[in-house]
């Protein structure tokens, strides 16, 4: 992102612990025999990966409102107060106001989903998800017809968000991100709210995250508080703020490079120094078969 540290170095918190045995013990803990049976069809692209270590999914984070190292959100995210939440709900649906989370999540049926999750960075994790299909939640408000956006407005708390307080960060805060009607209708389109079978570690975003898997992680706005209805597109951080760096889709894609850095590879974490762990990144992040006629038609050089 802004922040220009080198893509490839090596987190420090990898050990020795495969990814494996991680995998096989989310999949003991949900009492299942297989991975398979946690997962829609349209998410199995990611079945034949290894899980990305519980510890290195919630120690290795992006959440510049805690600083803007890795390490700070774990370090920090604490100071948040998750509960009691609210979500503000407005603009071009029948149901609008200010509603308890219990209540927004009430009658929505939690799924695990095992997605891959690409950041821009060009690092990736393979992370098993809890949370609600983003359609069913946002059905319930009602949209309009005239809804063709959708926003989501992160928490802005300086209070208990370090960075918020600092000049320095160079966001201005809070921390929005949006997506066409039919992206956040999508069916891999997730609301989420566990990791690991656990509620979400407020460093992952607690209470509520999004989770658009083909779309590089900045998309993926943590902490939401308001979610807005809307005809016209949002203005969004990161593209506001770089815009030739960030676009609006944000759609991983290899073949269209960062400014900074080159697409078209990843390092699939755990990796370190000495074992890299280099994957070709795949167009849409491997959900092509599921999403690319969502932008049929589209120059995704143009619209990236
Ligand atoms: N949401 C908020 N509110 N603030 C942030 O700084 N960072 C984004 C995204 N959501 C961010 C955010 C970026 S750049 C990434 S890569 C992902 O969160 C990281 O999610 P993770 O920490 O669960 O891996």
């Amino acid at each position: 992102m802004l922040i220009s540290k080198p893509a490839d170095i090596a987190p420090s918190c990898i050990t020795s612990e495969t990814a494996f045995q991680n995998r096989r013990k989310f999949v003991q803990t949900l009492g299942l025999a297989s991975g398979v049976a946690l997962l829609p069809r349209a998410a199995g692209a990611s079945l034949q990966e290894e899980l990305t270590p519980e510890r290195i999914v919630t120690s290795y984070n992006n959440f510049y409102e805690f600083g803007m190292d890795k390490t700070d959100p774990a370090a920090h995210a604490h100071e948040l107060t998750v509960a009691p939440w609210s979500i503000e709900v407005s603009g071009e649906a029948k149901r609008t106001g200010t509603f308890a989370l219990e209540d927004v999540l009430k009658g929505l049926s939690e799924e695990d989903r095992i997605y891959r999750f690409r950041c821009v960075e060009a690092w990736s994790m393979v992370v098993p998800w809890r949370g609600v299909p983003m359609k069913t939640l946002l059905e319930k408000f009602e949209p309009t017809g005239n809804a063709k956006y959708v926003e989501f407005t992160t928490l802005k708390r300086p209070s208990e968000m370090r960075a918020q307080r600092s000049y320095f960060s160079g966001i201005d805060w809070p921390y929005v991100e949006g997506l066409r009607m039919d992206e956040a209708y999508h069916p891999l389109t997730l609301m989420v709210t566990g990791v690991y079978g656990k509620a979400l570690p407020k460093q992952n975003g607690a209470p509520l995250r999004l989770m658009v898997p083909w779309k590089y992680g900045f998309k993926s706005g943590k902490s939401i508080v308001k979610i807005r209805f809307s005809a016209q597109r949002p203005v969004t951080t990161w593209n506001v703020l770089q815009p030739d760096e960030y676009g609006f889709y944000a759609n991983v894609n290899p073949a269209v490079d960062h400014p900074r850095w080159s697409q078209a590879v990843e390092r699939r974490l755990p990796s370190s120094l000495f074992s890299p762990n280099r994957i070709p990144t795949l167009p849409f992040n491997g959900y092509a078969e599921e999403v690319a006629y969502l932008y049929a038609g589209m120059d995704l050089t143009r619209h990236y």
